[in-house]
């Protein structure tokens, strides 16, 4: 009799241990590098939140935001390694990875407003794009939006010659150096992390940014100039390490497409908000002058700078191109 209850006992606590192994939860790290408060940061507070009540708290995000964990080229090689399970890199940021298509996204005065960026993001021709990561062991989610672009700088920016000679931070896109030479401005790509200090130190005059990260990462403290030109968009494709999210179980991974498909919609809701309400806040601190850019300034912009598109044709594909503004009208 003793040796029977020792032998209950004895799997009364493998069961017991066995059940708490099946209960530690599928920790995904997610790592970005903007503020917590940001259209990015809060949709990936927002996923994380979405992610554990719809698994019953099987799955546990942990979201490290502000390049805390990684800086930009890292955070792409962790995730290929994968040290991290989930990115929301910014669309200027797939060159170094391969994906040359998604650079589309940065071709200036593409998009007019966040409905006809919808039509793509949202739509089919997203779709292909995002399929265009699985051979590079990248599994495509989403896109979040950020917003539309103002330039900042020392001096005033209004006319095509005031950018003259101005040095500019830019992201690792060769579209976006095209577009900064095509109206004399040297472009020095960089780490985010980095973009502060170079423009309190003096390493670049300027750059070009939605105002929710000007604002966050206090960069209009450093800048005495802000030009409103919405003369390109910077947003989010959401990605995960693709062995990882095809490993996961299908009932968990269900789970995290609906969360991700509710933190999508949040995404696109709050930015444009988001970056309206940063401009307002970056007006408020008296710290930099804001300008907005009147038609004709924007329209002499747009002339400047629309050679662009033919001239990184062969790099993104002139069938890239096309299927967006098939979709744009
Ligand atoms: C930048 O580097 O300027 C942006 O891509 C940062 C971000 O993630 O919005």
């Amino acid at each position: 009799l003793a040796t029977t209850r020792r032998l209950l006992i004895l799997s009364a606590a493998l069961l017991a241990g066995g059940s708490a192994l099946a209960q530690a939860p599928i920790v995904i790290k997610f790592s970005h590098v903007v503020a917590n408060d940001t259209p990015k940061g809060k949709a990936a507070d927002f996923f994380a939140k979405r992610a554990a009540e719809l698994t019953g708290g099987k799955v546990k995000v942990e979201v490290y935001a502000n390049s805390t964990l990684y800086k930009d080229k890292e955070e792409m090689e962790a995730l290929q390694l994968g040290a991290v399970q989930m990115l929301a890199p910014s669309l200027a940021k797939f060159g170094p990875l391969g994906a040359k298509e998604f650079e589309v996204f940065d071709l200036p005065f593409i998009f007019d407003n966040y409905a006809e960026l919808h039509k793509v993001t949202q739509g089919p021709v997203g779709q292909m794009l995002l399929s265009k990561l699985e051979g590079r062991g990248v599994k495509g989610l989403a896109f979040w939006d950020n917003g539309f672009k103002s330039f900042s700088a020392n001096k005033p920016l209004k006319n095509v010659d005031d950018f003259k000679g101005v040095k500019m931070r830019i992201q690792s896109s060769k579209v976006l150096e095209a577009q900064m030479r095509a109206i004399g401005v040297l472009p020095q790509q960089m780490a985010f992390s980095e973009v502060y200090q170079a423009l309190q130190t003096g390493v670049v005059d300027g750059t070009e940014n939605p105002h929710s990260n000007l604002f966050t990462q206090k960069m209009h403290e450093v800048q005495k100039h802000v030009s409103v030109s919405d003369h390109g968009y910077l947003g989010y494709a959401v990605i995960s390490n693709k062995k990882f999210w095809d490993g996961l179980p299908a009932d968990v991974r269900g789970k995290l497409e609906q969360a991700m498909k509710e933190s999508t919609e949040y995404a696109n809701k709050i930015a444009k908000e988001e970056n309206e309400a940063a401009l307002e806040k970056v007006k408020a601190s008296g710290k930099s002058q804001v300008y907005a850019m009147s038609p004709a300034e924007r329209l002499a912009l747009k002339k400047a700078m629309t050679k662009v598109h033919a001239e990184m044709a062969s790099r993104i594909g002139q069938d890239v191109i096309n299927a967006v503004y098939k979709e744009t009208g």
